[in-house]
């Protein structure tokens, strides 16, 4: 399966360049992103009014660690989605909401020691937003 998955990569690469397409690479591992990608308090891009409203606040108790956006949740307009992830990269939560889910709100109970946290925080209109806990 991982060789038809290659065949097929090198072949749509291929086509593409003799298409005389240009031939985008995925970001790697440890590489900056552009700004207007993903969103921080600090690098808060095009959304730079949306901070407060978008930002994902963390909380931390023990081993419960409490996730919360300040953001409407509305059909038009609402929270997506949660994801806490460690400083190793590992995913220990993730929460998907519907928009009639009365706030962005999500608990996680983690395992381990850990030294960062990262809580993303994705909304249908203004996308990603990252915010980082030091332990
Ligand atoms: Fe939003």
């Amino acid at each position: 399966m991982s060789n038809r998955r290659n065949f097929l990569k090198i072949s749509m690469v291929a086509a593409a360049a003799m298409a005389g397409n240009r031939v985008f690479a995925s970001p790697g591992k440890g590489d900056k992103l552009p700004d207007n990608i993903i969103y921080t308090e600090n690098n808060s891009g095009r959304f730079a009014k949306k901070v407060g409203s978008h930002l994902p606040v963390v909380t931390v108790d023990g081993n419960k660690v409490t996730v919360k956006t300040e953001h409407g949740m509305s059909e038009a307009h609402y929270i997506v989605r949660h994801t806490l992830v460690s400083e190793n990269g590992e995913v220990l939560g993730e929460r998907t909401f519907h928009f009639s889910d009365p706030e962005a709100v999500s608990v996680f109970e983690i395992t381990g020691d850990h030294s960062k946290l990262y809580a993303t925080s994705f909304c249908n209109k203004h996308d990603m937003w990252i915010n980082e806990v030091v332990l």
